[in-house]
């Protein structure tokens, strides 16, 4: 098989490392409270997050609360249908206000003395308000509020009130995903598990599929994961993206029938006996077969989506700490999230999503977690180790907590990383210039 040799890759994809400064990725960023508290201080505190999705706010006094570290913020859908984002801390006394993850209410009241604010954050009520020296609170006290937005399906907040608007943070993330209508897919699996490790673990390893042939080798059977077939893109906002595409690999034994790639087939009527050892042609025929026989099977999806949106993997990394991958697989999206502890650098949740569109007349989709209702899930809480989170999204769990503690070896001082890994280095790079003031 012929390679693009380096040169070419460099000027093809943007995912080179010459791209780069070639910042040391050492290993007190994954263990260090001085680095975590810099990255509070620097970056969490500027960037924006998911708080919560529009499906969680559907209707006015909807609300959701989003914990992050030690700060909390309120989510809610106010009277006129605006979402808001308000620090979850009663004005008075600095209560926190609402104590329950998501629920609906005409109002917010504090449990300390009563004071009550509205939906849209504005204080209404107090006991004994001519009792205060400086005039009644209601006229003058609001929750504290942040910018809010939403985006594909997802409400949005930055706790910097000077923060870019959203949809600049993302550019150019919103105009990759326009073809999938996220905003009305359905989240069918919704789980959450503590992990011993640093946050960035996650954004390190949805960075590359270096990690594919060793840690998820039943891969190769339907996913391209060979480095010289795949696309890679860096964006000067800071977010990645990986296109793979979805066929047997150039590294699998192209002539033996695999039982995964036979099903992935036969599920559009297509026989894979039929073309073995012509894994690309297989992939344009089931294109074709898709748009063909698709939209009549009630994967209207289909319609919306390219030719290479049909069968291919597009890995988007957005920065720091989000992960959203569109998948050949009746249109649906993998979405993970790592979030850092409150304390400890060392610990993490790890969150993963399975979004998927309506499917007209389907009852239940395929899932990592196996067949799941179409419909919005629970969250479900799980423990490292003991409770699966689903098929691969396991299989990079498994590396993450020895990783963690390599990083604290004297032996360690840089990552070596291969050309297909520099989007590892460029997130690291971002996060340097957040936490050195480039950004
Ligand atoms: S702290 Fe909330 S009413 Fe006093
Ligand atoms: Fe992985």
């Amino acid at each position: 098989m012929n390679k693009p040799n380096l040169q070419q890759l460099k000027a093809l994809d943007g995912g080179s490392s010459a791209n780069l400064r070639g910042d040391a990725i050492t290993g007190d960023r994954y263990y260090s409270k001085e680095f975590m508290e810099r990255e509070w201080d620097r970056m969490w505190t500027r960037v924006w997050h998911v708080g919560a999705r529009v499906a969680q706010l559907a209707q006015p006094g909807d609300y959701a609360v989003h914990n992050f570290r030690h700060e909390s913020v309120l989510l809610v859908r106010d009277g006129e249908g605006q979402f808001r984002a308000f620090y979850n801390v009663c004005k008075h006394r600095g209560n926190r206000l609402v104590w329950t993850d998501e629920g609906t209410a005409p109002a917010f009241s504090c449990a300390y003395h009563g004071w009550t604010y509205g939906l849209d954050g504005a204080l209404q009520h107090v006991q004994d308000p001519d009792n205060f020296a400086g005039g009644n609170p209601c006229d003058d006290v609001r929750l504290e509020e942040l910018p809010c937005d939403s985006w594909g399906g997802l409400v949005w907040y930055s706790m910097d009130p000077d923060a870019k608007p959203l949809l600049e943070f993302l550019h150019p993330i919103p105009d990759l995903l326009r073809n999938r209508n996220m905003d009305e897919m359905v989240r069918v699996v919704w789980r959450k598990v503590d992990v011993q490790t640093n946050w960035k673990f996650a954004s390190d390893n949805f960075n590359e599929s270096y990690h594919l042939p060793t840690v998820h080798p039943q891969m190769k059977a339907n996913i391209e994961e060979d480095w010289a077939n795949t696309d890679f893109e860096m964006y000067p906002s800071g977010h990645n993206r990986m296109i793979e595409k979805g066929q047997p690999s150039r590294r699998s034994d192209l002539f033996v029938p695999d039982a995964v790639w036979s099903d992935f087939l036969a599920a559009w009527d297509m026989d894979a006996g039929d073309w073995l050892g012509r894994p690309a042609e297989a992939r344009i025929e089931l294109q074709r077969r898709k748009r063909e026989v698709g939209p009549a099977r009630g994967h209207h999806y289909i319609d919306r989506l390219n030719d290479e949106e049909l069968t291919d993997y597009f890995h988007h990394t957005i920065f720091p700490n989000l992960t959203v991958t569109g998948t050949p697989i009746d249109g649906g999206m993998h979405v993970f999230r790592t979030e850092p502890h409150p304390t400890d650098p060392e610990r993490c949740t790890f969150e993963y999503w399975a979004l998927t569109p309506v499917i007209e007349g389907a009852e239940a989709v395929p899932t990592v977690a196996g067949m799941m209702p179409l419909a919005e899930a629970e969250l479900e809480e799980l423990t490292y180790g003991v409770d699966p989170v689903g098929d691969f999204v396991d299989q990079d769990l498994s590396v993450a907590v020895m990783q963690q503690k390599g990083l604290h070896s004297r032996g360690y001082r840089d990552a070596r990383l291969s050309e297909q890994e520099t989007r590892v280095r460029r997130f690291h790079e971002v996060l340097n210039d957040y936490l050195e003031g480039r950004r």
